[in-house]
């Protein structure tokens, strides 16, 4: 389908204007907008698209999110925190949007943020079939730290690989210390996934670990949003990681390319759960 016709343009003072150049009303709207860097400009160009086709009338208004941004700060982890993934839901909502249409959220729970419908599609299928024809030679799934077990163990278990997994304490916003690694690991090929690898310091700590505890220096690390802040590139550069696998969820941010990067096109699955939904046909089989 051709995109719909859109203006966007900014105020002499930086605000944004948007304005739809055909007629939306009664239209079935999918606004497609990762909510990545720069995330405070993306999220309000999508909230002010959304009000746009409200305000035209629009017959219902899907917020396709390939990259839900914010959705990390999902629970006060200290007294006086917001609570963002749940501001976003919120903000989504009073702008227009009727559905919610996203891919690997940061956690499950934040579809429970939303009072309207979240179709959360899960791109772990397509890394299992990409990682499936590599033949690794004995492959381990790691997870990376405790947040990671739980999509690591589905990974594990459509693959029917072991698991292994490492712990790692917070010591502060962006920072992890590594203190342990359960699992057998010596001798085999790790392969790590991640919703997101911000910037990878989550992934080069379990690098260390699963080095140090005599894995095979060729580790494979898939992650679902490629965000790649600040350090990222130069930590995801070590010789130890063989190839980083990400999808499209998130263009690729500036900045130098990284050869070893794959990236698998999250588009068809996005497709297909926007034809199912404009059909009224279940999404269902799309989330396994
Ligand atoms: C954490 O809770 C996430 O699942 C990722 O592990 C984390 O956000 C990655 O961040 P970074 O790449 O900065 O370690």
């Amino acid at each position: 389908m051709p995109l719909g016709k859109v203006s966007i343009a900014r105020f002499a003072d930086g605000e944004i204007h948007v304005r739809f150049d055909e007629n939306a009303r009664g239209v079935d709207a999918f606004v497609l907008q990762p909510t990545s860097h720069p995330v405070n400009e993306h999220l309000m160009e999508l909230l002010i698209m959304l009000d746009a086709l409200r305000r035209a009338s629009a017959g219902r208004i899907t917020a396709v999110m390939p990259y839900y941004g914010y959705a990390r700060k999902d629970k006060k982890d200290a007294p006086r925190e917001p609570i963002t993934g749940r501001l976003v839901a919120d903000l989504l909502t009073t702008a227009g949007a009727d559905r919610v249409l996203t891919m690997d959220l940061h956690a499950g729970q934040i579809e429970g943020f939303f009072n309207i419908p979240v179709d959360h599609l899960r791109a772990l299928p397509l890394f299992a079939d990409y990682l499936r024809e590599k033949n690794l030679p004995d492959p381990v799934v790691v997870a990376a730290d405790d947040g990671a077990v739980k999509r690591s163990k589905q990974l594990a278990d459509r693959l029917d690989l072991p698991l292994a997994i490492v712990f790692q304490r917070r010591v502060g916003r962006d920072a992890k210390e590594t203190v342990q690694v359960v699992g057998e690991v010596e001798g085999r090929t790790p392969v790590m996934i991640e919703d997101i690898i911000s910037t990878a310091r989550t992934i080069v700590g379990a690098v260390d670990v699963v080095m140090r505890q005599g894995a095979r220096p060729q580790v494979y690390v898939c992650a679902t949003h490629a965000v790649l802040a600040g350090p990222a590139r130069e930590r995801l550069a070590r010789d130890e990681i063989q190839e980083v696998v990400v999808t499209n969820t998130i263009p690729p941010p500036p900045g130098p390319s990284l050869p070893k990067l794959t990236v698998l096109s999250a588009a068809p699955l996005l497709a297909e759960a926007i034809r199912r939904i404009h059909l009224d046909q279940s999404v269902s089989m799309l989330f396994t």
